[in-house]
């Protein structure tokens, strides 16, 4: 895939608008995690670097086209500036005068941030109007939110139209890191998916299927699959609604020659509790009155081994309850397993998708994987095979 970048055009003097995710977590009105912040560092600082003028639009929440101050962006100024080290404009309209008089004020080295480009009904609809009074505000269009990339949004598609749209290093370096992860990988590779539930992961598991060598099934939609091969789950989660399903993307999956890695041994308890009393049984051996938490170690090192002998890892989702102490063992044993075989040179691991990011933060090993994205939705459609329309319009 061929898209422009940075280098690409002339930035100097220009007002350059670039598309960043703000959508931070928050506590109140404090950043729990920045890491969306620091990931656009690279983007500001060349453009800055390059003599352009950066203007952030992004969105916050969903308002729905309209005015929510829980919503405002002014909630991230600090810590962008604080991150950025740098002065941080704030304008609290993304369109209009409010907007215009911002840019022409704004100074060499400084940011300037848009207010909640989703306060417009427009945003959401894709309307060309709204996209044009977005592009008034700039020279040129840079792309760097990937994970908004799954919205077919003014800000995401509809400016493109109206400005030469580029990608930011942090676009570039997403769709870098995802095709060498499934496009055009090294193989063989393998895949995590984990979860809840089987149904929110149907068309990914069918486009993995096609594209890996095998997949690691963890989580609870992992007891969906026993109870399929009529083995009791006790009561774990489990979908029962979906066990026809199971049965049929396990025939596609031996048809495609992709083997599904199961648990072979599981930790049960009788709650879903952290430190709940628990025990490790053969996976056919979850009793009627307890529930199934995490995988077990001959899981884990069974999954440890397929690692090792895999070049390509895609990881999306946990293997257990990681959130509740112990139930994160598995998935911090396979994650810090994968960070040791990437640092070693062994393996090329990419990781990405919602409890993703946390449970790899948790477990401290997602420093060490070679790319974890920030993305949720857009990360999972990918896997699921899907042209990103904000992709889709940067392409050359
Ligand atoms: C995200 O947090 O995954 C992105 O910012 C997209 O947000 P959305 O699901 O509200 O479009």
């Amino acid at each position: 895939m061929t898209y422009r970048t940075l280098s690409d055009v002339d930035l100097s003097g220009k007002r350059v608008l670039i598309r960043v995710d703000l959508n931070v977590p928050l506590d109140g009105t404090r950043v729990t995690d920045d890491t969306r912040i620091r990931r656009i560092l690279p983007t500001v600082e060349a453009v800055i670097a390059a003599g352009g003028k950066p203007i952030l639009l992004a969105h916050f929440g969903r308002p729905k086209g309209k005015r929510v101050p829980e919503m405002s962006l002014s909630v991230v100024i600090g810590a962008l500036s604080s991150a950025a080290g740098r002065t941080v404009i704030f304008a609290d309209d993304c369109i209009g005068d409010a907007a215009a008089h911002a840019v022409e004020a704004l100074e060499t080295g400084e940011i300037l941030l848009l207010e909640n480009t989703r306060y417009h009904a427009g945003e959401e609809k894709n309307d060309s109007e709204f996209a044009k009074a977005l592009a008034a505000n700039g020279d040129v269009f840079v792309n760097d939110a990937f994970s908004a990339a799954h919205r077919a949004h003014a800000s995401t598609v509809g400016i493109a139209e109206y400005l030469p749209a580029v990608a930011g290093p942090g676009m570039a370096a997403e769709l870098s890191a995802l095709e060498k992860a499934l496009s055009v990988p090294e193989r063989p590779v393998v895949a995590v998916v984990g979860g809840a539930k089987v149904s929110t992961k149907l068309d990914l598991i069918g486009n993995l299927l096609d594209k890996v060598d095998a997949v690691v099934i963890g989580g609870g939609m992992a007891n969906t699959f026993l109870a399929a091969q009529g083995i009791s789950v006790g009561k774990s989660l489990c979908e029962h609604d979906m066990l026809d399903t199971a049965r049929e993307i396990m025939g596609r999956a031996e048809a495609a020659q992709c083997e599904l890695i199961l648990p072979i041994d599981v930790v049960v308890a009788e709650a879903f509790a952290a430190q709940a009393p628990n025990k490790t049984v053969p996976a056919r051996e979850c009793p009627d009155d307890m529930m199934i938490l995490d995988a077990g170690p001959d899981s884990v090192a069974a999954i440890i081994a397929r690692f090792k002998a895999s070049k390509t890892l895609v990881w999306n989702g946990p293997l257990g309850a990681f959130e509740i102490e112990p139930f994160d063992f598995a998935t911090n044993a396979a994650a810090k397993a994968a960070a040791d075989l990437t640092a070693a040179g062994a393996l090329l691991s990419v990781a990405g998708g919602g409890d993703t990011v946390a449970a790899l933060n948790a477990s401290g090993s997602g420093e060490r994987f070679s790319y974890v994205s920030t993305a949720g939705g857009a990360f999972l459609e990918w896997l699921e095979g899907k042209t990103l329309p904000g992709v889709a319009v940067l392409e050359s």
